[in-house]
């Protein structure tokens, strides 16, 4: 594709659907190869609308208000950044023809909603995953958790994400918790959960996976080195590049997640999610494009996973490799509130060989990624002492 002059006729427009962190990251990448980038999101003032072109607040899971949007801007690439978006309105613009939806409409339809991904990979890919079942009423819940599940077993809402409405399952006694608290957490209430099997595995992984054109001008499979993470109450917290794997182990996740992203197709970065024991490995999801635990990729590699993406998105070669250990650390907001002062940021950055990327969000809530530290070392043992120490340092702060 070639890329033109930003607010010119010649403009080469890209439209992220989600502005959180994770799209601000591939806003600056876009821009920074002089791509014109329209930021959209539900609320004003997202961290991407921050640094775009243009920024445009709608409810992005209605289907008319995304399509009318679209046809307003005429963008040559649609980006969606999060899961709860109208899927049927994309795939109608993909379907047109003119516009493309990266990776594809598919793999956001596919992926918003655990059911579609969880059958895919394996019902009709046949890949190895946790036990599972869905129920659409707590009786249906006991019921297949005693006669196919077993305990302990995790519950989820179809539709969720950051491990919202999630619940580990130990006895009988945990059933109607599970299911009242999936309820109130899903995205769109739609009445049905996942039950999973918990897999006791000795660590999990965020696989990076790009699809990206070569010098042929075919689409070839790129990984980046495994990031390992720590995940509470289904949120990430800490997560390290690069996690070290069996052969065959690594092997596997790689064959696993060539298999998944090929089906969804387009071209792309996505984080696929596995769980490792040993030289076993289950799949359990894949996003459709960055990944929050990638985060680590703005210091551990030469091209972080958000350069990736906009280079692969914009059919330009890509470059996985690292460059060194390294290690982020999530910093939280700490309180419900608005506006939001940083304390510590000088003594955080005093470290050596840290880094920081702080938001920009406009409201606080205790649980609410604001930032995240960055460092490198040695190895990640040394990267991750940093990252930690470093994301303590930081204070969002009631101004
Ligand atoms: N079947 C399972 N066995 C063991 N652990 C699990 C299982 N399912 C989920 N977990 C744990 O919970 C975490 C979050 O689960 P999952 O990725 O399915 O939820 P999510 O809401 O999509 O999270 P995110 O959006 O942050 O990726 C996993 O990374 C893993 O640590
Ligand atoms: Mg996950």
């Amino acid at each position: 594709m070639d890329i033109g002059t930003p607010g010119s006729a010649s403009s080469t427009k890209v439209m992220l659907l989600g502005s959180g962190e994770l799209g601000k990251e591939v806003i600056i990448a876009l821009q920074r190869l002089g791509v014109e980038v329209i930021a959209v999101d539900r609320y004003a003032n997202a961290p991407g609308h921050q640094v775009a072109h243009s920024a445009h607040v709608i409810n992005m899971a209605d289907g008319g208000e995304l399509r009318a949007l679209i046809e307003k801007v005429r963008p040559h690439i649609v980006v969606p950044e999060i899961e709860a978006i109208a899927t049927d309105a994309l795939a109608e613009i993909e379907a047109q023809g003119a516009i493309e939806i990266i990776p594809t409409a598919k793999a956001a339809q596919l992926t918003m909603n655990r059911e579609g991904i969880r059958r895919l990979a394996a019902e009709s890919l046949e890949l190895r995953t946790s036990r599972y079942a869905f129920a659409e009423s707590l009786n249906q819940l006991s019921m297949v958790i005693d006669s196919v599940i077993g305990y302990p077993c995790i519950v989820k809402p179809v539709m969720s994400s950051s491990g919202k409405g999630q619940s580990l399952v130990e006895t009988p006694g945990d059933v109607e918790n599970a299911w009242n608290y999936a309820m109130s957490g899903g995205r769109v209430n739609r009445g049905k959960v996942i039950v999973e099997e918990k897999i006791e595995f000795d660590y999990e992984i965020t696989l990076l996976t790009v699809r990206a054109l070569n010098a042929q001008g075919e689409i070839e499979t790129r990984f980046c080195e495994p990031i390992g993470h720590i995940q509470k109450q289904g949120d990430y917290v800490e997560s390290w590049q690069p996690q070290p794997m069996s052969a065959a182990a690594l092997k596997s996740s790689q064959n696993i997640a060539r298999e998944v992203t090929a089906h969804l197709g387009g071209r792309g970065i996505f984080g696929v999610e596995l769980f490792v024991k040993g030289d076993e490995v289950w799949f359990s999801e894949v996003s459709p494009r960055p990944h929050d635990t990638g985060m680590v990729t703005m210091i551990s590699q030469h091209q972080s996973e958000f350069a990736l993406h906009a280079r692969a998105i914009l059919g330009l070669p890509v470059d996985t490799r690292l460059r060194t250990p390294g290690a982020s650390a999530v910093i939280y907001g700490g309180f419900d509130g608005a506006p939001i002062t940083y304390e510590g940021v000088a003594e955080a950055l005093r470290i050596p060989q840290t880094d920081l990327r702080l938001f920009g969000k406009p409201e606080a809530f205790v649980k609410r990624r604001m930032g995240v530290a960055l460092a490198y070392g040695g190895n990640t043992d040394e990267a991750r002492d940093r990252a930690k120490r470093a994301a303590a340092c930081v204070k969002p702060v009631h101004t």
